[in-house]
C-alpha cells in the first residue's frame, strides 16, 4: 500500500495495529506484538503511546536487537521504551526484551528462544504465532537482522538466531518464526529503499541477496510504503 507521506504511513499502521489488537484480545484474551528497530517506526510508536488500550493484555517483543546493553543508543529496546512503552501502563512482565547481557550472542539467543517457547507454550518442533510482527527494510533488502548472504537466512529449526551486520552480532527472529505470524507489517520509507523494493517484489529474484523476499507469512502481509514508487 503506497501512502502519501510519513503521516499517512503512521495512520495506516495504527489502523491495522488497533484492529489486530482488538481481534487478538477478543479471540485469545491477549495480543502479542514484535517491534521493529531502526528509525521508520519511531513516529508510529509515539502515536501508539497516545492510545488508551488494555495494556495488561498486550505483550511486546522485538523482532531483532543489536547486541548492546539496553541503555545503549543503538538499542531497539531503548528506542521503543523512550518513544512508547515507558509512556503507557504496560506491566513490566508484558515487555519481553531480547537479552544481550551474557557476552555471548548464541547463549542469549538460546535463552530468548526458551523464553518464547515457555511464554507461548510451544514444543521444540513448533513455531509460535505472533499476532503482529512489525518489520523495516534496509536499502540492501535486509529485514530484522536477516542480512544478505548471512547464515541467519537459512536457519529453519529455531525461533531466534544470531544475525551479523558487518561482523557485528545481532539477535533476530528467524524466517520461519516471522512467517508463522498472523500478520506481518513492513514499514518502509525513503527513496533509498526503491532499488531493494523493486528486487523484493520482482517476479524472479535472489532471496539471499534480498532477504525481505523470504518474508511470505501464512497470515496477512502488509507493505506500508512512502517516499517510493510502487514496484512494477
Ligand atoms: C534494526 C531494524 C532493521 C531496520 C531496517 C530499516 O535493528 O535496525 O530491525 O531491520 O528495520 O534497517 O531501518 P530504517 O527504518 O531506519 O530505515
Amino acid at each position: 500500500m503506497l501512502l502519501s507521506d510519513r503521516q499517512g504511513l503512521i495512520e495506516e499502521a495504527q489502523r491495522i495495529c488497533l484492529s489486530k489488537i482488538g481481534e487478538a484480545i477478543e479471540a485469545r484474551g491477549q495480543c502479542t506484538i514484535a517491534l521493529a528497530g531502526g528509525s521508520t517506526p519511531k513516529p508510529f510508536y509515539e502515536a501508539m503511546a497516545a492510545q488508551n488500550l488494555p495494556w495488561g493484555k498486550i505483550h511486546i517483543f522485538w523482532g531483532d536487537e543489536r547486541y548492546v546493553s539496553p541503555d545503549h543508543s543503538d538499542s531497539n529496546q531503548k528506542m521503543a521504551r523512550e518513544t512508547w512503552l515507558d509512556k503507557v501502563s504496560l506491566p513490566k512482565e508484558n515487555i519481553h526484551p531480547m537479552p544481550t547481557g551474557a557476552n555471548d550472542p548464541e547463549k542469549d539467543a538460546a535463552a530468548h528462544e526458551a523464553h518464547l517457547r515457555e511464554f507461548f507454550q510451544v514444543s521444540e518442533e513448533k513455531f509460535p504465532n505472533f499476532d503482529l510482527i512489525f518489520l523495516g527494510m534496509g536499502g540492501d533488502g535486509h529485514t530484522a537482522s536477516l542480512f544478505p548472504h548471512t547464515d541467519a537466512l537459512t536457519v529453519s529449526d529455531r525461533l531466534i538466531t544470531v544475525g551479523k551486520k558487518d561482523d557485528q552480532p545481532r539477535l533476530t527472529f528467524t524466517v520461519p518464526l516471522i512467517n508463522n505470524a498472523r500478520c506481518v507489517i513492513f514499514l518502509v520509507s525513503g527513496s533509498d529503499k526503491q532499488a531493494a523494493l523493486d528486487q523484493v517484489f520482482a517476479e524472479e529474484g535472489d532471496y539471499m541477496t534480498y532477504p525481505s523476499r523470504l518474508i511470505q507469512p501464512e497470515g496477512e502481509l502488509w507493505w506500508l510504503l512512502t517516499g517510493v514508487e510502487l514496484p512494477e
